[in-house]
């Protein structure tokens, strides 16, 4: 039952101990501030602010803790306030609980209009941090911005003085996503952010990271004795890492059109859940060596080509029965777009591991479903014992298709592994059976906090394995630009497919050349 009393808080140090790896350069005692730059945005009031109050209410952060909105907008705190309440949910306490808590969270939110540019605006920053919080203070800032302002934004921060060096008090800018569009631009970001923050301060953020299913992948590997014999080119015959979207793009077609799903979803999160996937076991469990192994791997895999990509694009369909008009449609659409919201693409990893082992990845908008999943697909046994009864399949549906481990991230976490199995009865039939990790059932009464909440606790604790370092970016971005310099320039004219349907037929050709059948 829930009291309705508030844990004490920790100092930072102490924040959110979820995580095996001891927190570096906390000094517990300092107050803590926290900074949002561009405070009135859809990332930071959907999801940065909802999950600072999450951690809040749950007592995880510390208990002298300020947060500042900072955007151009002229609000008042109490219109920042009034902004932020409708996001502000806890859903697992009783609704007074609930209201206590914001009647605490909401007093200590302040809100600091200013330019972007403005070394001054930056200066009433500090001014008004300090009389909150006095000085010295942890600073935590979270750039919540388009990518275009984060040089602007970086070297008036530095020309102010907000930005401290050291490890206690230390200062910790969080970047979003998108990290460039292609390796000179990621480059240049680098660059910029690098002239005013140390990399050891810098947090590239992929909320994908931040998923429990994500973070229980190295778990799954390395924690368990069964799965590391098998996850080899002599065990398992293809992965396929797919995405997907249910719903149109509406209202945001503007920022999609002149990205496309290569750069909004595969270049960075799928390519993470790649590198999870097929990376060797990280020496330690510490930021360095789990990155230094996701490097290792990124860089033993082929760039894409457009002979091993097929892309497409939803045209008019339906949504649970109702119409839905085609992206070409979509306001702020060019009616020639070529920006594909869909790709599929098979990736070579040419590590001892993994030669000849194809890696699918899709991503798709506009399908009939919302799912993140990665299947690894076992190959067939080396005996020939029940293959004419693999063949024949259950209740005569057709081919088996033998061993499947699936990891679903999203929306349901779950861990499946379908074995073959005689289905009971005096006939002698085959089917395949899952053995199922529902995190529904397996963790009932467990909360599982969004990926936000887990990462910010991380940025407190000064962990920063599950955020991108900069070798890292480089080696994701090389997979990627030669095909998306040669598909800006070519204007190639994507594969239609209608709303609601899993994608373009041309998928099943790219995978068939594979052996793949579950494309
Ligand atoms: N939304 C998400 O779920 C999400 C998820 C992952 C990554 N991201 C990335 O995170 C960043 C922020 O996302 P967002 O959706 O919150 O963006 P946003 O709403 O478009 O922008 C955030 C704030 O930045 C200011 N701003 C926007 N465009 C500007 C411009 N051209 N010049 C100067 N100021 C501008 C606006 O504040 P003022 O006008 O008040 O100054 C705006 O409220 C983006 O890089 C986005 O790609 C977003």
């Amino acid at each position: 039952m829930n009291t309705g009393q508030q844990p004490s808080p920790p100092d930072i140090a102490q924040a959110g101990s979820r995580s095996p790896v001891p927190p570096a350069g906390t000094h517990g005692h300092a107050p803590l501030a926290v900074t949002v730059v561009g405070a009135s945005g859809d990332l930071a009031t959907r999801k940065i602010f909802p999950a600072l109050f999450a951690l809040h209410a749950r007592g995880l952060l510390p208990a002298e803790t300020r947060l500042f909105g900072f955007a151009r907008r002229p609000w008042s705190d109490d219109d920042f306030r009034r902004h932020l309440t409708p996001g502000l949910k806890c859903e697992e306490l009783a609704a007074d609980v609930c209201d206590l808590r914001q009647r605490d969270f909401l007093p200590r939110c302040h809100f600091v209009p200013g330019d972007y540019d403005s070394a001054d605006s930056f200066r009433d920053l500090q001014r008004r941090l300090e009389a909150a919080c006095g000085s010295p203070v942890h600073h935590l800032v979270y750039f919540a911005i388009p990518p275009t302002l984060f040089g602007r934004v970086a070297q008036a921060m530095r020309a102010a003085g907000i930005v401290t060096d050291g490890e206690s008090p230390w200062t910790r800018v969080v970047v979003e996503k998108p990290f460039g569009t292609d390796r000179r631009s990621s480059d240049e970001l680098t660059r910029l952010l690098g002239g005013c923050f140390r990399e050891e301060q810098t947090y590239r953020i992929d909320h994908y990271l931040g998923k429990e299913v994500i973070q229980n992948l190295m778990v799954l590997r390395f924690a368990n004795t069964i799965f590391e014999p098998l996850w080899n080119r002599r065990h398992i015959h293809h992965v396929h890492i797919a995405w997907s979207e249910d719903i149109p793009l509406a209202g945001r077609a503007g920022y999609f059109e002149g990205t496309g799903i290569i750069r909004d979803v595969m270049q960075n999160h799928l390519t993470q859940i790649l590198a999870l996937v097929a990376m060797e076991c990280p020496w330690q469990l510490d930021a360095r060596h789990v990155r230094d192994e996701k490097v290792r791997l990124l860089r033993q895999v082929v760039p894409l080509t457009r002979e091993r990509t097929v892309l497409g694009q939803y045209v008019a369909g339906r949504l649970q029965g109702e119409p839905v008009a085609g992206y070409r449609e979509e306001p702020g659409v060019a009616p020639d777009s070529c920006t594909a919201t869909y790709a599929a693409a098979v990736f070579d990893v040419r590590s001892p591991r993994w030669r000849g082992v194809p890696f699918l990845v899709s991503a798709a908008k506009g399908t009939g479903t919302r799912h993140t999943e990665i299947r690894i697909h076992f190959r067939a046994p080396d005996n020939d014992l029940f293959h004419a009864l693999l063949a024949k399949g259950a209740a005569g549906q057709g081919l088996l298709r033998g061993n499947e481990l699936v990891i679903r991230v999203q929306p349901d976490e779950q861990i499946l592994m379908r074995v073959v199995s005689k289905v009971p009865g005096s006939g002698f039939q085959l089917d395949t059976a899952a053995l199922d990790l529902s995190y529904r059932e397996a963790y009932a009464g467990t909360r599982i906090g969004d990926a936000y909440e887990n990462l910010i606790l991380d940025v407190l604790r000064g962990d920063r394995s599950l955020f991108i370092r900069n070798d890292e970016l480089e080696a994701a971005w090389d997979l990627f630009t030669p095909l998306l310099m040669e598909l800006d320039t070519c204007r190639q004219t994507p594969h239609p497919y209608p709303f609601g349907t899993p994608g373009p037929e041309a998928r099943r050709e790219l995978a068939a050349r594979y052996a793949i059948e579950d494309a």
